[in-house]
C-alpha cells in the first residue's frame, strides 16, 4: 500500500476551495450540484485514481512513443498536472536534461518525488508542487506535456490551462518560439447511437465509458466531427454543435456518444501521427427518439471545456426534424 500523509490527503481531495469553477450554470442545474459535482470529480485527480491510469496501456503507450518522438537529448520540457510522475519519467528517459513536473495536489507531488527517485531519474526532474494556472519555468523549454484530458474535454481544464501558459510563456520569453505540445492536437465527434441501459434487470439510464464498440451500444447515425484544435494554434473554450444528421439505422436514439482522439505527436515525414483514443463517453437522453432510416434529427448542445459532467447532461438537446 502507497502511504499517504492523511492531513495532505484529505485537504487536497475534498478541502480543495473548488478553483476555476465559474459561475455559469446551466438552468436545470443547481449551483449546489454544479459546485458538488465540481468538487467530487474535477480537476484534480487523487492518488487513489492514478491506478487507472498507470494501468491503461492504450494512454500509457502512445504517451510513451510520443514523447520518445517529441524530446530529444538535452531538451527542456515541462510537465502540467504531473499526477504519478511518470510522463515526466518519459520525457527523462528519452533524453532530457530538465524536466519540470508541476502538480497541484500536495499529495500527489510527494508521491511522485518518491516514485521519480526510486526509478533513478530525480537528478533530472524536479517536481513543483504548484498551480499550473501559475507556473512558469525559469527559462524556455523545448517541449510541454500536459495530460488534463476528458473525453469531450469536460472536467479537466487542458485548454484553459495550455491557454494561459501561451499567453504567459510569450510574455515572459517573448522572442523564443512557442515549445512543441504533446498533445499537438485533439478532435471532438458526437455520434446518435442507442444504448441498453439494463443490470441485472434493473434499468438505469446512467453515463458510461466504454471503450471501442460495446454489445450494448448500437450506432444509428454517422459520427459528426464538432472540434478540432493544434495546440499551438487558437485553443477554443466554447465548445457546440448544431447540426441535423440522418438516421441510418432503426432503433431507439437514448444516448449520444462522444469520441475524443488526440494527435499525442504529428510526424510529417511519415504523415502520420501517434494517436491516442480515450474512452468513449456514452450519455443518455432525457426524451429518447424512435427513428427509422432516413429520418432526420437535430443534436444540439454547447458547454466550455473544463464544465462538469452535469452542465453536459443539460446542455444537450436532440429533437426530430
Ligand atoms: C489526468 S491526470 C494525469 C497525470 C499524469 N500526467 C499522467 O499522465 O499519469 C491530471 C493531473 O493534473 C493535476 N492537475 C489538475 N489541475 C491542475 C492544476 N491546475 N495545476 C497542477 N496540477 C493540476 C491533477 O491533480 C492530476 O494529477
Amino acid at each position: 500500500m502507497i502511504p499517504v500523509q492523511t492531513e495532505a490527503f484529505r485537504d487536497a481531495s475534498l478541502g480543495d476551495p473548488p478553483d476555476h469553477v465559474d459561475d455559469r450554470t446551466p438552468s436545470s442545474l443547481s449551483r449546489e450540484d454544479k459546485v458538488d459535482d465540481d468538487r467530487l470529480l474535477g480537476q484534480f485527480i487523487p492518488l487513489h485514481y492514478h491506478y487507472q491510469m498507470l494501468q491503461d496501456d492504450a494512454r500509457m503507450a502512445p504517451f510513451e512513443a510520443a514523447i520518445a518522438q517529441a524530446v530529444t537529448p538535452g531538451a527542456r520540457v515541462v510537465e502540467l498536472g504531473a499526477g504519478t510522475g511518470v510522463l515526466s519519467f518519459f520525457a527523462a528517459r528519452a533524453g532530457a536534461a530538465k524536466v519540470w513536473a508541476v502538480e497541484r495536489l500536495p499529495h500527489l507531488a510527494q508521491a511522485a518525488r518518491r516514485f521519480l527517485t526510486r526509478n533513478g531519474v530525480d537528478d533530472r526532474v524536479s517536481v513543483v508542487q504548484a498551480d499550473a494556472f501559475e507556473f512558469l519555468p525559469p527559462e524556455p523549454v523545448d517541449v510541454v506535456v500536459c495530460e488534463m484530458l476528458h473525453t469531450g474535454m469536460i472536467r479537466e481544464k487542458q485548454v484553459q490551462v495550455i491557454r494561459a501558459f501561451k499567453q504567459r510563456y510569450a510574455a515572459r520569453f517573448a522572442g523564443h518560439p512557442l515549445p512543441r505540445f504533446v498533445p499537438e492536437a485533439t478532435v471532438l465527434a458526437v455520434q446518435p447511437v442507442e444504448q441498453a441501459y439494463t443490470f441485472h434487470g434493473y434499468q438505469a439510464e446512467v453515463p458510461m465509458f466504454l471503450l471501442g464498440a460495446s454489445p450494448g451500444t448500437r450506432p444509428l447515425c454517422r459520427h459528426l466531427t464538432y472540434g478540432s484544435w493544434f495546440y499551438d494554434d487558437e485553443v477554443p473554450v466554447a465548445l457546440s454543435c448544431d447540426a441535423v444528421l440522418t438516421a441510418e439505422e432503426a432503433g431507439t436514439l437514448n444516448a449520444l456518444r462522444f469520441a475524443t482522439r488526440n494527435l499525442l505527436a504529428v510526424i510529417p515525414a511519415q504523415r502520420s501521427s501517434i494517436d491516442w483514443d480515450m474512452n468513449h463517453l456514452i450519455v443518455p437522453l432525457e426524451h429518447p427518439l424512435t427513428v427509422a432510416p432516413g429520418d432526420r434529427v437535430r443534436v444540439r448542445f454547447r458547454y466550455d471545456a473544463g464544465d462538469s459532467m452535469l452542465a453536459l447532461l443539460a446542455a444537450i438537446a436532440v429533437d426530430r426534424v
